[in-house]
């Protein structure tokens, strides 16, 4: 800003002065004079242009100066009171200053009570209350089955199991020939046996089917007390019939309870998980993992084919090098293709890339982001400056970015989720130059296999 009016009236009073002395030979001196004049006029009018505009620079100097003196006096007191982050949690935001806004976030397992963000008011107090982070109840939707007792913990929950019963929400009954199932019989023992035994001959012969159950009635002193095979319940009013507890049902709903990682079959008397193809169910019976195919050799892949093992299923891959006019390349490895040297000013063939690299990932659907996939280095760099750029399509713009991480590494960034199944191609272009001469541009291209579900 001061620097521009001093230039152009420099270059003005410059190139008038030389126009005035090549032209002095033919002209008269009235003419001279005249011209001076005109110079002169020119010269006082720019000059006073270039001192009104002096002028408004120090205005605005003043103005900034006496604004940014200001704040200093009375910065001490601008500020709201300093912020704590809940026990258990986590604030988002420094700034104390008026109109700012701090947020707060619960550490996994416990949830936010109170505002979820405060401002710093005018009056240099915070808006609303501190807020706290509470233990997230998982007891809350009763997971726990067959009268077992819930325990809520950090993040998860744990079941006590009424006896006779086992597993994480005591879904399953103990291994054993006997299970002993509850009565509420009185303690009168010797009488207890003999009354079982009448009430097991007496039970009504319920509907045939696994689903259905007959109960087990015993009869103490007048009253009839039934109880059912583990997962099954009396849910009508007769109670000489079981039926099967549906826990896929059930538990459908809440995460912390959910029984299967992907679907829940009802079974009579209990349940099970199963997984989709290509995944086995894990030893807890309720998590699916992914079949390594390859690595199990239930792949069709041929033998020039290299097989990649992705969530639920394979790939065969084989890299076939580019045919690119100008230039040859040959396979120097299975996943890398370099160019041919360049006859000797073939400036067609030396702008054309040096190395095509070839990468093949698995990744879950809606992997979150932003995240690091791929880092592209330079070992050896040659030239003065390095380039990292991201080639391929409009789907590879859209999720992914190229970073440099330092000054001979480039990352290839996850920027948004990508839903699955998909495959997905990005290409990662490193070039080198010295002095803005090209020297080489090594490509990589990342084929990501993104697969159907989120595991
Ligand atoms: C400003 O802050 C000082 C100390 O930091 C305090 O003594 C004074 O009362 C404050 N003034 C106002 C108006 O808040
Ligand atoms: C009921 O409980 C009594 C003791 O409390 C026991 O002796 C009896 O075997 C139980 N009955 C059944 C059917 O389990
Ligand atoms: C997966 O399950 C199948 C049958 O259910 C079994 O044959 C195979 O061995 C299992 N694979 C692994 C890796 O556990
Ligand atoms: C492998 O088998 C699948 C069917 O199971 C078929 O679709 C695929 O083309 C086969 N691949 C090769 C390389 O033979
Ligand atoms: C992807 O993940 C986010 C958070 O993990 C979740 O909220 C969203 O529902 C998921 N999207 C799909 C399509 O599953």
């Amino acid at each position: 800003m001061l620097v521009s009016p001093v230039l152009v009236v420099f270059t003005f009073v410059c190139s008038c002065t030389f126009q005035a002395t090549s032209g002095q030979d033919c002209r008269s001196r009235q003419d001279l004079q005249g011209s001076l004049k005109q110079i002169q006029n020119l010269l006082s009018a720019h000059e006073a242009a270039y001192l009104q505009s002096l002028r408004n620079l120090k205005k605005k100097i003043n103005l900034l100066q006496s604004s940014a003196a200001k704040p200093t006096t009375k910065a001490i007191n601008s500020t709201c009171p300093k912020l704590d982050a809940p026990i258990n949690g986590r604030k988002l935001g420094r700034s104390q200053c008026v109109s700012h806004e701090v947020h707060f976030l619960c550490d996994p397992g416990y949830e936010l009570v109170g505002p979820e963000t405060r401002i710093c008011q005018e009056g240099l107090t915070w808006s609303g209350q501190q807020a706290k982070c509470r233990d997230i109840n998982e007891c809350a939707s009763s997971p726990c089955q067959n009268s077992g007792t819930c325990v809520d913990e950090v993040d998860q929950f744990s079941c006590v199991c009424a006896k006779g019963w086992t597993g994480e929400t005591c879904q399953n009954p103990v291994p054993t020939f006997f299970t002993s199932t509850t009565n509420t019989s009185s303690p009168s023992t010797a009488s207890s046996s003999s009354s079982s035994a009448a009430a097991a001959a007496t039970s009504t012969a319920a509907t045939p089917g696994a689903f259905v159950r007959p109960s087990r009635c015993s009869t103490v002193q007048g009253t009839t007390h039934c109880t059912c095979e583990p997962g099954y319940t009396i849910s009508g009013r007769d109670s000489s019939v079981c039926t099967d507890v549906d826990e896929c049902e059930l538990f459908h709903n809440g995460q912390a309870a959910k029984l299967c990682l992907h679907a829940c079959v009802n079974t009579a008397g209990g349940y099970r998980c199963t997984c989709p193809a290509g995944y086995n169910t894990t030893r807890d019976g309720r998590s699916c993992k992914d079949i390594d195919e390859c690595a199990a050799r239930q792949n069709n892949c041929t033998k020039d084919q290299m097989c990649i093992n992705t969530y639920g299923s394979f790939q065969c891959v084989s890299v076939t090098c580019p045919k690119i006019p100008n230039a040859a390349y040959v396979k120097t490895s299975p996943m890398r293709c370099e160019r041919n040297p360049c006859p000797v000013d073939n400036k067609a063939c030396s702008q054309t890339p040096t190395s095509f690299s070839y990468h093949y990932m698995s990744m879950v659907s809606n992997l979150s982001a932003p995240r690091v996939m791929f880092r592209v280095s330079a070992l050896r760099p040659m030239g003065d400056t390095l380039r990292f750029s991201l080639l391929g399509g409009k789907l590879a713009r859209r999720h992914f970015t190229v970073q440099r991480s330092d000054r001979l590494t480039g990352q290839l960034m996850l920027v948004s989720p990508i839903q699955g199944p998909a495959t997905v191609e990005a290409e990662v272009e490193m070039s080198e130059l010295e002095r803005r001469v090209q020297l080489g541009r090594y490509i990589t291209k990342i084929t990501m296999f993104v697969s159907q579900y989120e595991f």
